[in-house]
């Protein structure tokens, strides 16, 4: 499928580098510096998380759109790759979009294993990398750079923002439950920091490798430990099936289930199994902010689809490409000045005001959900203006 035009400009890479979708081999930077700045999207959009790549992707166009569909005054070309959440291919996939397409802008991605890839291609080019999803902490820890970008958030956030609203509805003994790899170990260790120092205890850590939905042997694990209350990282289609899956063998009732991204994106398809269970995230579909009352809408109208926090994140990511752009009237050359320009915005979002910390990860609101009739529904302000721990970042 090289060279298949999807949406508006768009291009999507199959088995050959899309060299091939000028006609032969991608033109020079500066012979491109009239014409389109080259978006690169290295997103999933097959497999368990391809539902968030679809809606990072288009509310990231939402908002270049709302921009006159210009990125500092210049047409933009989007170059999509879908990733499959798999971080053996992943070095190879971020190579081909920055040295292959030689685009302006990296955009990706959702799965931790597959950004710390991206990570390292951003770090050995110097390309302007924006990071809509991927929790992975290196990325704006040890591995932090000052073209580095995350939009969304610290796996160790959300799940730490989850530790005291379990704690202070009184439950005190806790089993923890995710994939085996990065996301799913930072969740673990963000609702651990925050449970054990509050006086909470970690009952037992269960793990299976990423994306099986093969729950039964933990679930029947859980069963007999009897917990107070299970937390878990599970998201996307995998997400549908635990909700099903932990109904099905009696403990909705039973046990009660905290998350961070479980109903995200997920309700329509969760139905019962979802209904009322508490999540913190940096998002809630209520939210009265007027951004979000307008950013629901317009993007239900463009996509047919209901906004999530992937959707916000991809919107966010577009702002951020725009006030890149802008900063340097579209020049892209000029990386400091770019980079100077994110580190003073202050975003508007649809999750509230937001702004990057020194190591490019975002400082914002965690928020008490309850998934009910379809929404993720604001109960509390979880954690306030948190921050990740940034452990070992040093800005070059
Ligand atoms: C991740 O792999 O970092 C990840 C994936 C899906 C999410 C959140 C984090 O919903």
């Amino acid at each position: 499928m090289v060279g298949t035009a999807v949406g508006r400009r768009g291009v999507v890479l199959g088995g050959l580098a899309a060299g091939a979708l000028a006609g032969g081999l991608p033109l020079p930077r500066r012979a491109r510096a009239q014409t389109g700045v080259r978006v690169g999207l290295m997103l999933p959009f097959s497999g368990t998380y391809a539902a968030l790549g679809a809606n990072i992707a288009d509310a990231l166009k939402l908002a270049v759109e709302e921009q006159g569909g210009l990125l500092g005054g210049r047409p933009v070309e989007y170059v999509e790759l879908d990733d499959e959440s798999d971080p053996a291919k992943a070095a190879q996939n971020a190579s081909r979009l920055v040295v292959g397409e030689e685009v302006d802008f990296l955009v990706g991605t959702v799965h931790s294993g597959v950004q710390m890839a991206i990570v390292q291609v951003a770090r050995e080019e110097g390309v302007m990398t924006f990071m809509p999803n991927a929790g992975i902490k290196e990325a704006t820890g040890t591995l932090c750079a000052p073209n580095l970008f995350r939009t969304s958030f610290s796996n160790w956030q959300p799940a730490n923002a989850c530790a005291r609203p379990v704690f202070e509805a009184g439950l005190k003994r806790a089993v923890v439950m995710s994939w085996d790899y990065g996301a799913g170990h930072e969740s673990a260790e963000g609702f651990r920091d925050g449970f054990t120092a509050l006086g909470g205890e970690i009952v037992s850590e269960l793990f299976l490798p990423f994306p099986d939905v093969e729950f039964q042997a933990q679930l029947t694990q859980i069963a007999s430990l009897s917990p107070d209350a299970v937390f878990v990282f599970f998201a996307g289609a995998g997400a549908v099936k635990f909700t099903a899956d932990y109904m099905a063998a009696g403990l909705k009732d039973r046990i009660p289930l905290y998350s961070t991204f479980l109903t995200e994106g997920t309700l329509v398809a969760q139905g019962a199994s979802a209904e009322g269970l508490l999540t913190t995230l940096h998002y809630a579909d209520d939210l009265p902010n007027a951004k979000n009352q307008a950013f629901r809408p317009a993007f239900e109208a463009a996509t047919g689809r209901i906004a999530d926090v992937y959707a916000v994140q991809g919107y966010d990511t577009g702002v951020a490409l725009a006030v890149a752009a802008a900063a340097v009237e579209g020049d892209l050359d000029d990386q400091p000045a770019m980079i100077a320009a994110l580190e003073a915005h202050e975003f508007d979002s649809p999750r509230g005001a937001w702004r990057f910390a020194a190591s490019h990860n975002p400082v914002q609101d965690f928020y008490l959900r309850r998934a009910e009739g379809g929404l993720n529904r604001f109960v509390s302000v979880a954690a306030e203006d948190l921050a990740d721990p940034a452990t070992g970042c040093e800005m070059g």
